[in-house]
């Protein structure tokens, strides 16, 4: 069953409470009253289109809409992306690498062990880091600026030249999946970790990393299947643009 715009925004919390962060990322928080779904995401100023494909590819991963986001706003996209990095950064990691360090104390652990999923962890941290840093001053700064170029009908050289040294090909091309990554540190976990005096520790770190794996999952696809190719019409348009320009 998919979320659509008059069920009550209580009800879709009901229905599936992971959806609760998603909420979040449009700055929607707890409170709802009875209101529906329209009525808050309008309160929000946030479009009911855009909210309900988000929600709804979160909510079932066999709905993924291609052609339907992919008339969405560019920004619109970068904004959404930009807010699910800052979930991952400011909340998700931070979490679990403060049960990992609870772990770490736990002196019925070998020293060995908590040295492998922290090191294991760490590593991890840093590749996701460096991906997201990449995504946030490279690509999307692009992704802006052209599509503020083909709203305002301004090219500028500086937008010219940007053009030239970078395609939204070269980041599809190095586009690597973190979640897959994911997969070995939830293996150490299930299978090599034994069991701590608090086991319970472990089982929340492992519900927290399939948690984000799968939220990762959405964020790359909406990535790789909707903003690269809005990009690419984008980068066409520019070009056709631009080469009409110096014929004239
Ligand atoms: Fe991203
Ligand atoms: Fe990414």
């Amino acid at each position: 069953m998919l979320i659509h715009k008059d069920m009550k925004m209580a009800d879709v919390i009901h229905l599936n409470h992971h959806l609760l962060h998603v909420v979040n990322r449009f700055g929607i928080q707890l409170g709802f009253g009875e209101k529906t779904v329209e009525s808050v995401c309008e309160q929000h100023e946030v479009s009911l289109a855009f909210f309900l494909e988000i929600v709804n590819t979160f909510h079932d991963s066999s709905y993924f809409p291609v052609d339907n986001m992919k008339e969405f706003k560019a920004g619109m996209l970068v904004e959404y992306l930009h807010r699910t990095h800052q979930y991952y950064m400011n909340f998700k990691i931070p979490e679990i690498e403060k049960h990992i360090n609870d772990l770490c104390l736990d002196n019925s652990l070998e020293e060995e062990i908590k040295q492998l999923l922290s090191n294991f962890f760490q590593q991890y941290k840093f590749e996701l880091t460096t991906h997201i840093n990449k995504e946030e001053q490279r690509v999307y700064p692009y992704v802006l600026a052209l599509e503020n170029a083909i709203e305002t009908g301004n090219n500028t050289d500086e937008l010219i030249e940007k053009l030239k040294i970078f395609s939204i090909h070269d980041y599809e091309e190095d586009h690597d999946d973190v979640e897959s990554k994911l997969f070995d540190l939830k293996n150490i976990i299930i299978k090599y970790i034994p069991t701590p005096k608090d086991s319970r520790i472990l089982n929340v770190i492992l519900h927290e990393i399939f948690e984000l794996e799968n939220d990762l999952n959405n964020h790359g696809h909406i990535e790789d299947q909707i903003l690269v190719p809005i990009v690419e019409k984008m980068e066409k348009e520019l070009t056709a643009r631009i080469q009409k320009n110096v014929q004239e």
